[in-house]
């Protein structure tokens, strides 16, 4: 069996992919590649003609649609009839913690997988190649599995059709603000299948821009669990550095050279060892969870108690941030302003899935703050959605807590007391202080939880500065 790949579909129109079906059209010209999604305004807006209104803000990803949509890229919500003319069908679609049922709280759902699923299991024509992009619990192929040959079982079909389908998983490792860099020079690709030659076809696809060295063959369920494990172990990483942040601020220790320091250390590695107010994103939290739940379920509870640590100690770094905010502040944040610097969960994404800022935000202003919230690519109406509670209009003061949208950095600093940088945007470093300052309210405290302001710099402007893991803050 031989497959010649000619056309590709992906159900799932969002972060993850949007942009992997960008570089894949824009690497092979002579694949025709249709993105597929329910949302009727998600698809029109990958048709924008106005770039800067996709629905991800991904550097470099507008450039790409700009040369390939129209040519062998599609934005389509024609969901029937672009699987039935599929080839290769990639499953993309969102996979949240489950919030009731069995589980809730760590499975993942997958009621979305499952309907994209049963989509395929309808329409799909002859032999197709069925591939798994969305982090997916292990053995989640087995699910795939069933449903399409329960369909093939069903004889009137397996005549109008000749159906054969053939799963593959190949979970995506983009990391969000620098998928397209990710995507074009990934460290691998991982290809877990049954079927040698689904895999090569897969592998192929692959091979027109990436070495084949970089492209790793396993069985389903190792591909499965090696993208779980990979956040897994990622996300520990970022707790373990955040736990020691606080034990630096205590000690005279400074967290930057303490990082700086094991990270040369080859068997550690510099990667991922940036404190900050705790990870956030798509993927983190919910694949820690649903390894806890995996453990669990297998009677591994010691070890699904070791990955709640790291839970943990991401949910006390976010905590706690906002009791110093609130002990610098001379105890109470009732009806101060405050500004908040980012709400998206890292630089360069407008996602604000699981932000840190969410946690941290609505604590402040149950605490009666007014915030005032200024991130260069989150919309307002996102940031209403996230805390559930609308934008002030100015001047309009709540005892409840409120929070109103500022589109500049001044905007969002004017009369406040306190300014919390909770995203690493790059603009934020190189802030004018002296501007800020002279707009703020007596004493100003910045409270930088990223490390990506010059503090020496608003020091000089006498403004009070906390920085995470540094243990001369004022
Ligand atoms: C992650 C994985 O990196 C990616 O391989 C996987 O496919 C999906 O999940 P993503 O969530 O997009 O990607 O972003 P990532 O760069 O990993 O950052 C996750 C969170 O950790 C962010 O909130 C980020 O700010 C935080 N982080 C990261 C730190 O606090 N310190 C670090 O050193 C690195
Ligand atoms: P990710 O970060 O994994 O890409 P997103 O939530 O950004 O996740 O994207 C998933 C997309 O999948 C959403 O746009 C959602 O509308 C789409 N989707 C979910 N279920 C289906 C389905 N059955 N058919 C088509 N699209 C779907």
């Amino acid at each position: 069996m031989k497959f010649e790949i000619k056309r590709i579909c992906c159900i799932g129109a969002g972060y993850v992919g949007g942009p992997t079906m960008a570089v894949i059209a824009d690497k092979c010209p002579s694949i025709r590649v249709t993105v597929l999604d329910i949302n009727n305004q998600k698809i029109l807006d990958w048709n924008d003609n106005d770039l800067s209104n996709l629905p991800v803000y991904e550097p470099g990803l507008d450039k790409i649609i700009k040369r390939c949509r129209g040519v062998n890229l599609f934005f389509s919500t024609n969901i029937k009839e672009e699987i039935s003319l599929a080839d290769m069908i990639f499953l993309s679609v969102n996979t949240p913690t489950k919030t009731k049922g069995i589980g809730a709280g760590q499975a993942s759902d997958l009621k979305w997988i499952e309907a994209s699923t049963r989509q395929i299991a309808s329409y799909a024509k002859g032999q197709t190649i069925v591939v798994e992009k969305s982090t997916l619990p292990v053995r989640t192929a087995e699910t795939i599995k069933l449903i399409l040959e329960a369909q093939n079982d069903d004889n009137n079909k397996k005549e109008e059709n000749n159906n054969q389908f053939y799963i593959l998983s190949n979970p995506e490792f983009l990391a969000e603000g620098t998928a397209i860099n990710d995507l074009e020079n990934p460290d691998r690709v991982l290809i877990g299948g049954e079927n040698e030659s689904a895999i090569s076809a897969l592998a192929k696809i692959y091979e027109n821009w990436i070495d084949p060295k970089k492209i790793l063959r396993t069985n389903l369920w190792s591909s499965e669990l090696s993208k779980l494990t990979a956040n897994a172990f990622l996300a520990q990483r970022i707790s373990s550095i955040n736990s020691i942040s606080g034990l630096c601020e205590k000690t005279g220790a400074d967290i930057g050279e303490v990082s700086k320091a094991i990270g040369m250390d080859r068997r550690i590695g510099s990667e991922f060892l940036k404190p900050g107010p705790g990870f956030g994103g798509s993927c983190f939290k919910k694949d820690i969870l649903n390894l806890i739940y995996i453990c669990n379920y297998y009677g591994l509870h010691e070890v699904a108690e070791y990955w709640e640590g790291v839970i943990k100690i991401n949910s006390w770094q976010q905590n706690r941030i906002v009791r110093v905010i609130i002990n610098k502040l001379f105890g109470t944040v009732a009806e101060k302003s405050i500004a908040i610097l980012g709400f998206s969960f890292k630089s360069n994404t407008n996602d604000t899935r699981e932000s840190p800022a969410i946690k941290i935000c609505n604590d402040l202003i149950n605490e009666g703050a007014k915030l005032k919230i200024y991130d260069p690519k989150v919309s307002k109406k996102k940031i209403e959605l996230d805390l559930n509670l609308k934008s002030t209009v100015e001047n309009i003061c709540s005892p409840n807590g409120s929070w109103l949208y500022s589109t500049t950095i001044l905007d969002a600093a004017k009369g406040v007391d306190g300014i919390v940088i909770l995203t690493d945007w790059n603009e934020f470093k190189n802030i004018n202080w002296n501007e800020l300052y002279k707009y703020s309210r007596k004493p100003t405290w910045l409270f930088d939880s990223r490390n990506v302001c010059d503090t020496d710099k608003a020091k000089e402007e006498n403004i009070k500065v906390w920085e995470l893991g540094s243990s001369s803050s004022e």
